[in-house]
């Protein structure tokens, strides 16, 4: 039978639950999502599930990873409907707090990382990176857990919180999922309720472009990064109307650098606006 997660939406409280729980030797594997939850968040859970005694999963929509001209206010919300998802996976607590509570009147600090933060979708929202890596920073010391389980789809945001967790000495190992997809090939994500039926149909071109290229590459008809990146965005704007490609650059998957040649492991990574909606995807060449 399903049964409903405990929801708590004070940190204090949350904090005291954990701490018990650690007392009592559990492990605790955790899950930090912005909430409409789908597939890939599940396959998420569905992991921490595994690693831990405990699963923990957060709510939160952060609004200092937004920008000015951003989607904070539309961004999809509906807690009932996620609780009910939650309720068919073992999770011990989904912790849900409100603005007031994580940013107390005059916040003031910031968490950088430096260097990776500077490409891709670093350069194209100024500031995203600081409110991830502060909010999660924050969640990490509120649930203090043994594990920590992003998705591979926000490939930037996998990097950088694996530096961040290094260079800040954070007490848990970062474990990752693959991307989940639709049938047609399309990365699942809570923003592509926004697309229109036109748009939604013409989104899989995304994938079919990383995976084309990727297969010119393992056939050695393409050979340079440069090269993969025109041919991606040809393919793109050959196959949709209303793609705006905001980037497609191939990057080196160990420390997000430009990459000349292929190297061993080098990432395609795109950001593509259909509308006023930025999906991202990635693929990794070699
Ligand atoms: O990937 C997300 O949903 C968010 O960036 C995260 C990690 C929950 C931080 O708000």
């Amino acid at each position: 039978m399903n049964s409903f997660p405990k929801v708590i939406k004070n940190k204090k409280i949350s904090r005291n639950w954990i701490l018990q729980n650690k007392f009592r030797g559990k492990t605790i594997a955790f899950v930090p999502t912005m909430g409409y939850l789908h597939k890939g968040h599940l396959a998420l859970v569905e992991k921490a599930n595994k690693l831990a005694d405990l699963t923990v999963v957060s709510i939160y929509v952060n609004p200092t990873q937004f920008g000015p001209n951003e989607d904070f206010q539309e961004y999809p919300r509906n807690l009932d409907q996620d609780l009910e998802k939650l309720a068919t996976f073992n999770v011990d607590l989904v912790f849900t707090p409100s603005d007031k509570e994580m940013y107390s009147e005059g916040f003031v600090t910031t968490i950088h990382v430096d260097k990776l933060t500077a490409p891709l979708c670093g350069a194209r929202r100024p500031g995203h990176f600081d409110g991830v890596t502060t909010i999660v920073s924050k969640l990490f010391n509120i649930i203090n857990p043994d594990f920590a389980v992003f998705g591979e789809k926000d490939f930037q945001q996998l990097a950088v919180i694996k530096r961040m967790v290094k260079d800040l000495d954070f007490n848990l190992k970062i474990e990752s999922c693959p991307t989940i997809r639709e049938s047609d090939g399309l990365a699942l994500s809570s923003r592509n309720q926004y697309l229109t039926g036109k748009q939604r149909k013409e989104a899989p071109v995304i994938v079919k472009a990383l995976r084309r290229v990727k297969e010119l590459v393992a056939q050695k008809q393409i050979t340079t990064p440069s090269e993969v990146e025109t041919r991606a965005k040809n393919i793109i704007k050959q196959n949709s109307n209303c793609a705006k490609i905001d980037y497609i650059q191939c990057l080196s998957a160990d420390n997000l650098h430009e990459v000349n040649n292929f190297e061993n492991s080098t990432v395609l990574a795109a950001a593509v606006f259909f509308g006023k909606t930025r999906l991202i995807d990635n693929i990794k060449l070699t």
